[in-house]
């Protein structure tokens, strides 16, 4: 079994979930995984290039993998959440996903100029909620210049569309 395919194989399909048609790809069966856990944040640490201030992590499941590799990358964590639920003042993106649309914010003032962010998330499918993270780091005065995800589904397009914006993209499961 290669590297790879180990991971996969802790990662189940839910057919017709939340909508039907949606293939829905569950890492809550990953996450249960001691080891399996543990080898994901292993290697998005180790496909990690130079120095990062801050992970970003999508609310809900992008926090965990955020939160976790935020620790060996001695980074701190940005949460990019849902609109609605930060206190302070927020920027605010629209977006589209793969089974619907929401609204991502952060607060306005959780960048330095400058500051070396990792995205990260559980999954990148159309990469609609990616790229809108990527548009709110920007106008934060962040610099994003790689994301990582455990799945990528590529049929989809959303890793090509954040490659084709300068970001280097790495995904540990197609
Ligand atoms: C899922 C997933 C990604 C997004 C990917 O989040 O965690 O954030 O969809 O889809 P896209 O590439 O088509 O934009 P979801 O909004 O379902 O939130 P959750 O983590 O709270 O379940
Ligand atoms: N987010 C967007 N598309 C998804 C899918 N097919 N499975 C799990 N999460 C998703």
């Amino acid at each position: 079994m290669s590297a790879h395919d180990d991971l996969k194989a802790l990662i189940r399909t839910i057919p017709d979930f939340p909508k039907p048609g949606i293939q829905f790809r569950d890492i809550t069966t990953l996450l249960l995984d001691p080891r399996g856990f543990a080898q994901t944040i292993e290697r998005m640490a180790a496909a990690t290039r130079g120095k990062v201030d801050l992970v970003a992590g999508i609310e809900a499941r992008g926090f965990l993998f955020a939160a976790a590799l935020a620790v060996p990358l001695n980074a701190g964590v940005l949460l990019i959440r849902k609109d609605g639920k930060l206190p302070g003042a927020t920027i605010a993106e629209d977006y589209a996903l793969e089974y619907g649309q929401d609204r991502i914010a952060i607060h306005e003032d959780a960048l330095v100029p400058g500051a070396r962010v990792l995205l990260v998330d559980d999954l990148i499918a159309t990469g609609g909620t990616a790229r809108a993270a990527v548009r709110l780091i920007r106008k934060a005065g962040g610099i994003v210049s790689q994301a990582q995800f455990l799945v990528d589904l590529p049929d989809l397009g959303g890793a090509d569309a954040l490659r084709r914006e300068e970001i280097a993209v790495d995904a540990l499961v197609s």
